[in-house]
């Protein structure tokens, strides 16, 4: 895809103040199975709403799963994406997590190659964002008890984005919150299910009101581990180590996240993935956040229990080094010896 495709022609749009909402493209992908098949061969269609049975597994019980990924638009007009294959194989563990059907990781790959190729002309100019593409997975079919549905839908719909938060660049500053829990052992945390989002939406809009970025969820048992952002993963610094938590089933297994951390590893940092307190979180050198739809964000101030600290800012930041090291992939400007990008 990298060397193939190269598209000049744009949609015509204010390309200048993308920020994270939803922009309605041109073609989504549709393919559908029933339960312990295949999925049939997809394809490309009109965007639009979809049709569902009230009593559709996905609507009644929750079970769906989601993935982000990205598409840039290099300097040269290429058209690259960013380790889909890795969503392809998340989409399945969360699959198999929901009780559901999952499709191939080809077919996931494809499935995202064509909705993009079909929606080229929203891809931002480079420097502008990019054109983030949604792979649901939803239960379709009808069940009124609790069992997994008899069909499934596969989509991937796609719209131009900006950065994630409000405040652009600028450094978060985020609210650890002890009342509310993300995810719990033995839950569905570790995966994108749909089911782990709204549960959080009251912390964020609590947070927000205070004038607040985004919200730490802490761990459940000892509400005193740091675990995710409601959207991101999580990362510290102190001095030349790089820390963050593990992901042991409440936290999701983010492609930035593994991404970042080969990043790190190769710049010369000590990377722990391991608990971590939030103690060391107030005590840190420098914090930030990685996900897909924020890329690697920059944290100015953490507030936990009253408290709040302020971190250290500038350009020498390791956050700083990282996310442009990671941009610079993504959009073909570095040279990509991971094979990330297609
Ligand atoms: C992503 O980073 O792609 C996500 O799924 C975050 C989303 C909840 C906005």
């Amino acid at each position: 895809m990298a060397t193939l495709m190269r598209y000049e022609e744009y949609a015509d749009f204010d390309w200048n103040n993308l920020g994270f909402g939803l922009t309605r493209t041109d073609f989504m992908y549709k393919a559908k199975c029933t339960l312990n098949n295949t999925f049939e061969q997809g394809q490309v269609t009109d965007y639009g709403n979809v049709e569902l049975s009230p009593a559709a597994g996905v609507l009644n019980y929750g079970q769906g799963i989601f993935e982000g990924t990205k598409a840039f638009r290099g300097e040269d007009g290429r058209i690259l994406l960013f380790r889909p294959d890795q969503n392809a194989i998340r989409m399945q563990t969360g699959a198999d997590r929901m009780c559901m059907q999952s499709p191939s990781i080809e077919q996931f790959v494809d499935a995202v190659k064509q909705t993009t190729i079909a929606n080229k002309r929203w891809i931002p100019p480079p420097g502008k964002g990019s054109l983030y593409l949604r792979p649901l997975l939803i239960g379709t079919g009808p069940t009124l008890g609790v069992s997994p549905a008899p069909e499934y839908t596969f989509l991937v719909y796609a719209s131009p984005v900006g950065n994630y938060f409000k405040e652009g660049t600028a450094p978060l500053n985020l609210y650890v919150n002890n009342e509310f829990h993300r995810a719990t052992r033995g839950g569905a945390g570790g995966v994108k299910s749909i089911t782990n989002y709204a549960p959080v939406m009251k912390a964020i809009l609590r947070a927000k009101e205070q004038g607040f970025s985004d919200v730490v969820y802490l761990d459940s048992v000892h509400k005193k581990y740091i675990e995710e952002v409601s959207s991101c993963n999580i990362f510290l610094v102190k001095g030349n180590v790089i820390s963050t938590p593990a992901t042991v089933g409440t936290i999701l297994e983010g492609i930035t996240r593994k991404s970042i951390i080969d990043l790190a590893r190769d710049l010369g940092y000590k990377v722990e993935e391991r608990l971590v307190a939030v103690d060391e979180l107030m005590e840190a050198d420098e914090v930030f956040t990685t996900g897909t739809a924020v890329s690697v964000a920059t944290v100015g101030s953490v507030t936990y229990n009253g408290q709040r600290v302020e971190y250290k800012m500038g350009d020498e930041l390791v956050s700083q080094k990282l996310y442009k090291t990671l941009v610079g992939i993504q959009v073909g400007k570095i040279e990509d010896k991971y094979n990330w990008v297609v």
